[in-house]
This record gives C-alpha cells, sequence and structure tokens, in this order.
C-alpha cells in the first residue's frame, strides 16, 4: 500500500514561522504513521519560489531573486531538519524539473483547447498572488487579506475553469476531497455563483518559468506552484514513480488557501485527465490576540523560542495536541506551558522516572521476567484501534487522547499495586506489565514526538526496531533487558 502525502510550498519572502511549522508537523506526523503501518510512504514538501510578491520582496532586500529563494529555502530546510521533518523530496519551483514539467503541462491544455488568449482587466493581489474581484472603488482592497489592490489590463491566457462548474459540484458533493466536512458547504456554495476562467499568464512580471508560447508571457505563480504536487513524484518525466503514487492520499493546507485548493487544482486535475486527490484538509489558523498569525500582521511567533527553551519534541507535540485539527486555535506560551507540565513532565516523565528507578533499585537494573497482566495488553490493543481511527482521519488531538487512555491507566495501576513495598508478591509481574505498557506507549507516540521515544526506549534498553512498527505492540520481550543510561527528558517548568 502506497502514501501520497503533500503540503503547500510555502513562499519564500518569510522565514518559517508557526503556521508553516504547522501543516509540516502535522504532514511529518501522519508520514511517519503510515510509515509504521508499512506502508510506502511519499512526503513531499518545499518552497513556492516565483512571481511578483517575491521579486518585490528581493528587490526591497536590494538582492536577486535568486539570492532571495536560494537563502530563504535553505532557511526552510534547516527548520525542517532541526524539528525532525521526515520529507521525501523538498521541491523548489526553481528547480529546472518542475520548470520543465510546468512547461509542459501548460502546452498540453493550450494544444487541447483547455487555454485561450484573452485580455485580462481586473484587480491583482500581489500579497495573495491572487486575480480578485472587487466592486468599483476609489481605493480598491483585496476582500482576502484587506491590502490594496492593483488594477490591471493586459493580453492574457486563460484556463477554461468555468468548463468544470458542474464536474467539481459533483466531486465536492459526492467524494472526500474536501476534509473536514464542515467546509463542504461554503466551497460548494462559492462554486455555485458560478466560476469564471482565470487567467494563468502575467504580462510584465518578469520573476517566472517563461511561457511556451510565441509571445512570451511568464505563467501565473499559482498554475506554477499547484503542478509541484505533479512535478514532485515525477509526472511527465518519471512515469513509474508517478504511476506508483498518484492520486495523493492526503494534501495539507491551511484554510487561506481552500479555493485555489478545491477549485483550480481540482479543475486542472480534471483537463489532464487524471484521478482527484483522496483527501485534501484545510486546517484552521494559530491566531494570537485574535489575528492569524502571519508575517505581514508583525506577530510572528518563532519556533526557534520554543525549541531552546522546551525542546523540538515538546513543540511538535503542542501543536498537534492542543487544538482539535481543523479548528482555530491560541496559541500562547501559558498553554504551551500548561500543557507541557501536566502531560509531559507529570503523566509521561514521571511514569518513566518512576519505573526505571524502581528496575535499578530492586533488581539492579534488570527488569525481572513475569507474565504481563491482561489488562494491559487488552487496554493496548483497544487503544491502537480508537488511536488508529483517529489518526486516519486527523484528528490528532484526539489520537494523543486515546494514547493517554494508556497512559493514565500505566500510572494509576503503578500508583495502586505499589512494587516498591518490600512484602509486594506481586512487584513482578506489575512492572514488566508497566514496562509493556510504557514501550507501548513509544510505538503510539512515535509519530508525534520521535527522538523522545527513541531516547526513552534507549533508557529502557530497548533496541530502536522493537518500537519501529504498530505491529510490534503485541510483541511480548523475552530474555533479560538490562535497562540503559537513566536521565530526565522533561524538566518541569515555572
Ligand atoms: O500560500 N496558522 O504560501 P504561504 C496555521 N505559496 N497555518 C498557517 C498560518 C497560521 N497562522 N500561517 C501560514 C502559500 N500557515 C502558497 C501555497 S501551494 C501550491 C502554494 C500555513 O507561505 C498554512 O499551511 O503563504 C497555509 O496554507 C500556508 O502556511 C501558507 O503558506
Ligand atoms: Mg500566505
Amino acid at each position: 500500500m502506497k502514501f501520497y502525502i503533500t503540503t503547500p510550498l510555502y513562499y519564500v519572502n518569510a522565514e518559517p514561522h508557526i503556521g508553516h511549522t504547522y501543516t509540516t508537523v502535522a504532514a511529518d506526523c501522519l508520514a511517519r504513521f503510515y510509515r509504521m503501518k508499512d506502508y510506502d510512504v511519499f512526503f513531499l514538501t518545499g518552497t513556492d519560489e516565483h512571481g511578483q510578491k517575491i521579486y518585490e520582496t528581493a528587490e526591497k532586500e536590494g538582492i536577486s531573486p535568486v539570492e532571495l529563494t536560494d537563502r530563504v529555502s535553505s532557511i526552510f530546510k534547516e527548520m525542517w531538519k532541526k524539528i525532525n521533518i521526515s520529507y521525501d523530496r523538498f521541491i523548489r519551483t526553481t528547480e529546472k524539473e518542475h520548470e520543465e514539467v510546468v512547461k509542459k503541462v501548460f502546452k498540453k491544455l493550450l494544444d487541447k483547447g483547455e487555454l485561450y488568449k484573452g485580455e485580462y482587466k481586473g484587480f491583482y493581489c500581489v500579497h495573495c498572488e491572487s486575480y480578485v474581484n472587487v466592486e468599483e472603488a476609489k481605493n480598491p482592497v483585496c476582500p482576502d487579506c484587506n491590502r490594496p489592490v492593483k488594477e490591471i489590463s493586459e493580453p492574457s491566457y486563460f484556463f477554461k475553469l468555468s468548463l468544470y462548474q458542474k464536474q467539481l459540484e459533483e466531486l465536492i458533493e459526492k467524494s472526500d476531497i474536501v476534509k473536514p466536512d464542515f467546509r463542504k458547504n461554503e466551497i460548494l456554495n462559492f462554486i455555485k455563483k458560478g466560476l469564471i476562467d482565470i487567467s494563468v499568464t502575467r504580462k510584465n512580471v518578469v520573476w517566472g518559468i517563461e511561457s511556451p508560447t510565441e509571445e512570451k508571457y511568464t505563467i501565473y505563480v499559482w498554475f506554477d506552484a499547484l503542478l509541484n504536487y505533479l512535478s514532485g513524484i515525477g509526472y511527465l518525466y518519471d512515469d513509474q514513480t508517478f504511476q506508483k503514487y498518484w492520486p495523493p492520499d492526503v494534501q495539507l493546507i491551511g484554510k487561506d488557501i481552500m479555493r485555489f485548493h478545491y477549485i483550480v487544482w481540482p479543475a486542472i486535475i480534471f483537463a489532464l485527465n487524471l484521478p482527484q486527490p483522496k483527501k485534501i484538509f484545510a486546517h484552521g489558523w494559530w491566531i494570537s490576540g485574535k489575528e492569524k498569525i502571519s508575517k505581514s500582521k508583525g506577530n510572528i511567533i518563532s519556533p526557534e523560542y520554543y525549541i531552546k527553551e522546551y525542546g523540538v519534541d515538546p513543540f511538535r507535540f503542542f501543536l498537534l495536541r492542543e487544538v482539535p485539527f481543523g479548528l482555530d486555535g491560541e496559541f500562547s506560551e501559558e498553554n504551551f506551558k500548561k500543557r507541557y507540565n501536566s502531560d509531559l513532565v507529570n503523566d509521561f516523565g514521571n511514569l518513566l522516572n518512576r519505573s526505571l528507578n524502581l528496575i535499578e533499585k530492586k533488581w539492579n537494573g534488570f527488569l525481572p521476567e513475569d507474565e504481563i497482566d491482561e489488562s494491559i495488553i487488552n487496554l493496548s490493543e483497544e487503544v491502537y484501534k480508537k488511536y488508529s481511527e483517529k489518526m486516519e482521519n486527523l484528528s490528532f488531538s484526539e489520537g494523543i487522547e486515546e494514547i493517554w487512555k494508556l497512559m493514565i491507566y500505566l500510572n494509576k495501576y503503578l500508583d495502586e499495586k505499589a512494587p516498591w513495598r518490600e512484602d509486594n508478591e506481586n512487584a513482578k509481574k506489575t512492572m514488566v506489565s508497566v514496562f509493556y505498557g510504557i514501550r507501548n506507549l513509544l510505538i503510539l507516540l512515535r509519530p508525534f514526538i520521535p527522538e523522545t521515544c527513541e531516547k526513552m526506549a534507549e533508557m529502557l534498553g530497548l533496541e530502536r526496531k522493537e518500537i519501529d512498527k504498530f505491529e510490534n505492540l503485541k510483541v511480548k520481550y523475552t530474555g533479560r533487558i538490562k535497562i540503559g543510561k537513566r536521565e530526565i527528558i522533561f524538566y518541569r517548568k515555572k
């Protein structure tokens, strides 16, 4: 079984902030989850590097677009490395391979009569890189971002989006492409108001892919960028890879870019006669002080601080635990700290420390041998089943809640059985059972906090491959286990 997952390609006009990190961590978590289920996963992410916005940003900084895109795309890559993003490919829209695909697709659609030449008269929002519909006004602003828009009038090629009106309505009504479900109506209503053909070239923008037409244009940056989901897995140049992974199983986007992904993108796919993505999930926004966190609002929250102060995994954990995926959430350090102290320090860290200290003290660092309590075997299985369903629906926070049922049970079990008491005849059984439960927590939590789980496995004296696959949840260890070096992983924060 294969699993193809994508994130949006981020503009290189800003360095990665909480928002970009959010989508990417979610995608990473899901990619890891499916790998642990033994799927053949392809995880694509990257940067969106053409267009007027990037050109103007470079100009303002007094550098060339190439310098800007090289610099910022490396910063994205470094950030993803730092937070353990396990992508299979990082694509840049300025790569030759991608540019060739965009030109070929443009030519293909031109030859099929899906594109035609006309004149674009209207408004353009550089910030959104979007042709916008605004009421004639003295100082017209973008309906999405409220910034002043430019009036343009230029010859242009158009894509016959209007042709796909009915097909798109049907796709959205009958398939699972729009997720979560509550977004469906909004999109349908928009389509039902009537779709108009969209311009796919710019006449006076120099920083873009050249159109394969006699008279030269640059290709509209969104048309270029959306095609990364095809070029990223070899469309039109590596048929084997493309056939293996197409269509996408999950595409993650923020709710800011729904129209491009639920309307323009599927229409292009229809025009190319390809199967549609199975699921495009639009998540909510991280908000700070009532506003979307964004570079332009000046309320950026940088991942760096949280990584330094709390660690990579607590940061990953918070992003996916705190807010139901799909809804907006307020990002604050206060909430972060609460989550960190209660879930990671109290529940998880303490469980591990208590257990390891006991094994060290009472059995000289060797796990005793005994049978494992049925209740923990059964609960593990039950939790995995529900967790798995939640993960498949991208309900990350609910997935973690399922894991916590086992976490809470183990803490209580340990308290009640009190294996540290001298006269306790069941101490051995209690300890091997808790150990088994903790091992399972490491497997279940690994997609969220991989580094921590690997480190803890070492502390338990387990090999990494013992927590590699969900299949291992059922495996009972045999032989003598000597626990590893103990250390505190999560320190309480005041
Ligand atoms: O739109 N909360 O790129 P972009 C949650 N290049 N997620 C957020 C966020 C926030 N406050 N801010 C940003 C583009 N995001 C295009 C995409 S795809 C072919 C081209 C995340 O740099 C979220 O995933 O503006 C959103 O969709 C994306 O960053 C937009 O990134
Ligand atoms: Mg944006």
